[in-house]
């Protein structure tokens, strides 16, 4: 367990928190794995009818801590040691409503997990971004499929190459998330919504949710990625990322090849 996630149940809504504001909420390891291991919790504990994902503080999550990607570029931990999957595997497999309530920054990962939720309410005032490429990775949890399919070829790879930020309006307005709201009112509506979603039969709201999702091709997706995530996070490109990210630096790439 992790003081960095909340899990709490009430009225048949399970609402997973993430806590860890002075970081931004950046995923360690360990929230990982708590986050994932909620999510299978709720697939199976028939009193929970619909997740609710948010966050304490001023940003969603700063993604995944970098710190825990400089370690395995330093070899002081091993790729196998990650327990990423754990989550991405849980996203994948979900096939109950997924609602997101999203302030503030939304980075890498805080994006690319909005595509496995069913509802995502943003701020218009928060930004998104998947600056993967940046830290000289890949994107991962299917987003190179399901944002695409979301948003089209040509502006996914505007935000995954350029990995420049968009606000919450842009983001509703290209189909991204659901709604952009005023942010004061992100929360009340996401909770609106997941009472309203958990009063649906939860039976055809299931089998919607299973027609509409290709759990075994995301798994593929995601497979696909984990093994290009490997490589390029012990490649020199990725160790001078992570380097200058704990320097306050920008990185300098031209003097490396791939
Ligand atoms: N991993 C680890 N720590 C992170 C983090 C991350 N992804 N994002 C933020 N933090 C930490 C900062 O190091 C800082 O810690 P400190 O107070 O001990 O120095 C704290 O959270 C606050 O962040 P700070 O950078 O001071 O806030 P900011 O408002 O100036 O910038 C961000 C916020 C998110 C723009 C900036 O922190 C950032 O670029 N983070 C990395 C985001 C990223 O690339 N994530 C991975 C995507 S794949």
């Amino acid at each position: 367990m992790t003081e960095h996630v909340r899990i709490a149940v009430d009225n048949a809504v399970m609402r997973i928190t993430l806590a860890r504001p002075e970081k931004k909420n950046a995923l360690t390891q360990a929230m990982y794995v708590a986050v994932g291991e909620a999510l299978t919790r709720a697939e199976s504990d028939p009193t929970v009818r619909v997740v609710l994902i948010d966050s304490d503080g001023d940003s969603f999550t700063a993604g995944n801590d970098i710190a825990d990607f400089a370690a395995i570029a330093t070899g002081a931990s091993s790729r196998e040691q990650m327990q990423t999957h754990i989550f991405l595997e849980a996203l994948a497999r979900g096939t109950k409503p997924y609602v997101a309530a999203v302030a503030g920054l939304a980075v890498g990962v805080g994006v690319t997990m909005l595509m496995h939720c069913d509802v995502s309410y943003v701020a218009e005032d928060a930004r998104l971004s998947t600056p993967f490429v940046n830290l000289a990775l890949v994107p991962e949890a299917a987003s190179t499929w399901l944002i695409p399919a979301r948003i089209g070829y040509a502006r996914a790879f505007q935000l995954f190459a350029l990995g420049e930020p968009i606000d919450g309006k842009t983001a509703a307005a290209i189909g991204l998330v659901t709604a952009a709201l005023p942010a004061a009112e992100v929360c009340a509506k996401a909770l609106a919504t997941a009472k309203a979603l958990a009063a649906k039969p939860a039976g055809a709201l299931q089998a919607t949710k299973k027609l509409m999702r290709d759990s075994a091709a995301i798994l593929a997706v995601m497979a696909r990625e984990g093994e290009a995530f490997g490589n390029r996070l012990r490649s020199p490109e990725a160790a001078e990322a992570f380097r200058a990210f704990a320097e306050r630096r920008a990185p300098d790439f031209s003097k490396i090849q791939g």
